[in-house]
């Protein structure tokens, strides 16, 4: 029984890759058919998930300066043997920018508060913290400050002391070493001797952050999207930069500057999702437009910001700034322009130098408004329009083509920008897998003449769109692979696209699937940003026609397939994924340039579509390279069952 059940086994299985005749992919080297921007793929940042506060932002204290509702959310007043209070003292009228802080009246023994982080305080051994306050003794007060650092059991495991000497606000700070690794722990923070003390800013970072800027960002989130090698980073958003009502939208000038006086705000994901509601976030703005231009900078990506244009999310009140008084919106554009690129003889240039920066930023994209869509949005952009080509007239505008890839919404925008001569088209698809399989061939015949197209915000729904059982599993990964030969076949349309969102706290997300998940210590790459990563790393430089009987390969048989050139490196760069379950036989013939004897294949693969990475797998599906032979300029091989390879092999 057991013998006949494997010959049958063979039969069925083994025998039908090997006797198969492998099929014949006809790469034409020498017919260059697009050029691929340096731009193509990038990063979507939007402060979601905890992306920001609670995530790359590395400041472990939530609601440092007392702004949340109530107050002091994420605080919890402690007693040691000691009587005293603390009052939340408002300010507005002085500072309406930061108008409240805490006085803490200790009367004996040490009175004081405890913060809990962000679903705690990731705290690592041996590393050190800085932490800092603003402070201001009250007359005749001979308060101290003890600040403790606890692990989850409430055992100290970093400590420093301070003592403040002013009546006047000044701030103080102390650094010390964290005995022990701790991914939940909290910070302790004690009044002693007799006294009253004002307090605002109460910040923990640590000393190793990105590039170890102080007050920085997180260095291993940060890591990640450097080891994409994005050509563009899009910020600050997504919904967040059109907020729930316009008076919570994302207005980068108050985003930069001295954090104290960065304005905090509800951010509008807090409470978006019922099955979801995550009442303790908001934004401090810590991870501002300078940080973002910054951090752009140093992974070598194209700064693109999305700004607010008189509309608030659609989704939510759809408020919208009147047409005459869309001047603040506008204005910030502009200055956004100069801020960016401007020289020390313009307001804004002037202060960007002030903040650190000689060099400009040299901005050439901007998007106008989110997710918009309808006659409103339209009215509004061309105002835009108008104004910023005017000034700049080398600005690249992206403009949203609303939040469905099809549909009444998508086609009205998509014929009226066509008419109006847009610069680049945002479109959206948040889809099942089978859609990105099927789309395959969506750009082939888009105009070549028309609107550029950044796929600015995509990614393969498991369940349903933003449904919260949602996976990054693999055969959502797999599929953005396969549709991804398509935007690659295209690049002379299609000169952008960034999958989003890009990251999500484990124990604080609102929206799944993401591209990376962290807890407070460390992240994981999902199947998703291997699939970016490897299209990233193997972007190349030109596309040349891989065919299958003449015809691109855009799901024969579960094949999918594109090539280009890398002019950079002089290799051949080809990228088939298989979505068979069955072993693809192939033989990929290189016809117009000669190739070396051998290369390398680097293959994402999984059998099991559901597989997924996880803090305790991270690597469940993550890339294997090896060597691959090449037998007069055909290169024969196996590729497996629902598996995405990419092959690179040096021209001579
Ligand atoms: O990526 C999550 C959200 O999806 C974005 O904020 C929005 O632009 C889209 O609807």
């Amino acid at each position: 029984m057991k013998r006949s059940l494997l010959l049958l086994a063979a039969v069925l299985g083994f025998t039908s890759v090997h006797s198969q005749s492998a099929k014949t992919y006809v790469i034409k080297a020498d017919s260059i058919k697009a050029h691929v921007k340096s731009t193509m793929y990038g990063i979507f940042f939007e402060d979601i998930n905890m992306a920001a506060d609670g995530g790359v932002y590395a400041e472990l204290v939530k609601n440092r300066s007392f702004e949340f509702i109530p107050n002091l959310m994420g605080w919890t007043e402690l007693n040691k043997s000691g009587e005293g209070n603390v009052e939340v003292i408002n300010r507005a009228k002085e500072r309406p920018e930061n108008p409240h802080f805490i006085t803490v009246n200790v009367k004996s023994g040490q009175y004081g508060l405890a913060n809990e982080g962000f679903r705690g305080m990731g705290i690592k051994k041996g590393e050190t913290y800085s932490f800092s306050v603003l402070a201001r003794q009250h007359t005749g007060s001979k308060a101290t400050l003890a600040v403790e650092l606890k692990n989850a059991k409430g055992v100290v495991i970093g400590r420093g002391e301070l003592k403040p000497d002013a009546t006047d606000w000044k701030r103080y700070s102390v650094k010390f070493t964290a005995a022990a690794t701790e991914e939940k722990g909290s910070l302790t923070l004690w009044a002693k001797n007799t006294g009253a003390i004002d307090l605002d800013m109460v910040s923990l970072f640590p000393e190793h952050t990105w590039k170890n800027r102080p007050g920085g960002l997180r260095a291993d989130l940060v890591q990640k999207l450097a080891d994409l090698k994005p050509g563009f980073l899009r910020f600050p958003g997504g919904c967040i930069v059109e907020g729930r009502e316009l008076a919570n939208r994302y207005q980068w000038k108050k985003s930069i500057g001295d954090i104290d006086k960065r304005e905090n705000i509800i951010n509008r994901w807090n409470m978006e999702f019922k099955h979801r509601l995550t009442t303790d976030y908001y934004q401090t703005f810590g991870l501002g437009f300078m940080e973002y231009f910054l951090t752009a900078e140093d992974i070598g990506a194209e700064p693109l910001p999305i700004l607010n244009c008189g509309m608030a999310c659609q989704f939510n009140t759809g408020q919208l700034a009147p047409m005459d008084e869309l001047d603040p919106y506008l204005q910030d554009a502009l200055d956004l322009i100069e801020f960016a690129n401007g020289s020390s003889d313009t307001k804004w240039g002037k202060l960007r130098i002030s903040l650190g920066h000689a060099k400009p930023f040299n901005l050439k994209l901007m998007g106008v408004g989110n997710e918009q869509w309808g006659e409103q949005y339209i009215e509004r952009w061309k105002v835009f329009e108008k104004a910023i080509k005017a000034k700049y007239p080398y600005m690249k505008l992206v403009s949203s083509v609303g939040p469905d890839p099809d549909g009444e919404k998508f086609t009205f925008l998509n014929t009226t920008f066509r008419g109006l001569n847009a610069d680049i088209l945002d479109e959206h698809y948040y889809r099942s897998p089978q859609w990105f399989l099927d789309n395959v061939k969506r750009y082939d015949n888009y105009d070549r003449k028309g609107p550029k197209i950044f796929a600015g915000e995509y990614a393969a729904q498991s369940v349903a769109i933003a449904s919260p059982d949602n996976k990054n599993n693999w055969q959502c990964a797999m599929s953005e692979a396969a549709f991804m030969t398509g935007l690659e076949r295209n690049a002379d349309v299609v000169n952008m696209a960034s999958y989003a969102p890009l990251f999500a706290h484990v124990d604080g997300w609102q929206w799944t699937p993401d591209l990376i998940w962290f807890n407070n210590l460390g992240s994981y790459a999902t199947p998703n940003y291997y699939v970016q990563q490897l299209y990233s790393l193997n972007k190349g430089t030109d596309v040349v026609p891989l065919t299958l009987n003449q015809a691109a390969v855009t799901g024969q048989d579960g094949a999918f397939a594109s090539a280009v050139l890398d002019a950079n490196t002089n290799e051949l760069v080809i990228k088939f994924i298989n979505t068979a379950k069955a072993a693809a036989s192939v033989n990929f013939v290189v016809k117009g340039k000669k190739i070396n004897s051998a290369g390398t294949i680097t293959t994402l693969q999984n059998g099991d579509l559901a597989a997924v990475n996880s803090f305790s797998n991270m690597n469940a599906v993550s890339p294997k390279k090896q060597g691959i032979a090449v037998v007069s300029n055909n290169i024969k091989t196996v590729l497996k069952p629902y598996s995405f390879n990419v092959i690179r092999v040096k021209m001579n």
